[in-house]
């Protein structure tokens, strides 16, 4: 996957005790204001994994850090998916970097014997996380925007087909994504969480920089979230993220 990083950190205390869906803050440089948060892409005994694009400054300079370099992480932070015990059908919907923490909760679910069906959607062949990569057990459909590999097209666009078996979906992707859910009414009422990607300051619920509007008052996306009910956002009020 060209421009995007996997990393590994030895980080016994956040990988006994994370979740799906919560993420990490890493200092990126010297500079205190060049933390960034990532999502936690898998675990392994006291290791943890990140999988994230090189886009800016930060990430760019986390790329670059050796085998054994010692890198200031914190967390896990945010709140994560919740699977339900009433829930053995899964619908994960993951948007481009979206495959990111959708891996822990697949590796999660199918461990506790729940079935797992991804709809993984990017923008070409060479930016789908290779199939090696994905959990055994799990089923997954692959889109691309240019039909290099899957289906040509959108994951929206094929949610409709595998709705109907799932108990419950469970989305990370951009906001266009749950914008053409909501709009077309995609998920015909069937329980939705997802993973808002945003910019964050603190990362800790203290600058209010990552505020949004849902049902139930004002929400920080870092300690409220990441992930949300989708039916508590409330979509027509949310700028651009
Ligand atoms: Fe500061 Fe969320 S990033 S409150």
């Amino acid at each position: 996957m060209p421009g995007v990083s996997l990393m590994w950190i030895e980080a016994p205390d956040i990988a006994a005790s994370a979740k799906p869906g919560q993420f990490i803050m890493i200092q990126c440089g010297d500079d205190t204001l060049l933390r960034r948060p990532i999502s936690i892409h898998r675990i392994d005994g006291s290791k943890l994994a990140v999988l994230y694009a090189k886009l800016g400054r930060g990430t760019l300079w986390l790329s670059k850090q050796k085998e054994n370099a010692l890198i200031d992480v914190l967390g896990p932070l945010g709140n994560g998916y919740v699977i339900g015990d009433d829930t053995e059908n899964l619908l994960l919907v993951a948007g481009g970097m979206g495959i990111a923490p959708l891996m822990f909760l697949a590796e999660t679910a199918t461990a506790i014997g729940k079935n797992v069906k991804l709809l993984m959607g990017a923008q070409k062949a060479e930016m789908v996380l290779p199939g090696s990569m994905l959990p055994t057990g799990i089923q997954c459909m692959v889109t691309t925007d240019d039909g290099s590999m899957g289906i040509k097209g959108r994951t929206t666009d094929i949610l409709p087909d595998y709705i109907g078996e799932a108990d419950r979906i469970f989305a990370c992707g951009p906001a266009p994504m749950y914008r053409t859910m909501h709009k077309y009414n995609l998920l015909q009422n069937k329980p939705c969480q997802i993973s808002l990607e945003i910019r964050m300051a603190c990362g800790m619920g203290v600058c209010y920089g990552c505020a949004i509007k849902t049902k139930q008052g004002l929400k920080q996306v870092c300690h409220d979230g990441p992930v949300f009910d989708f039916d508590d956002v409330i979509w027509d009020e949310l700028v651009d993220i």
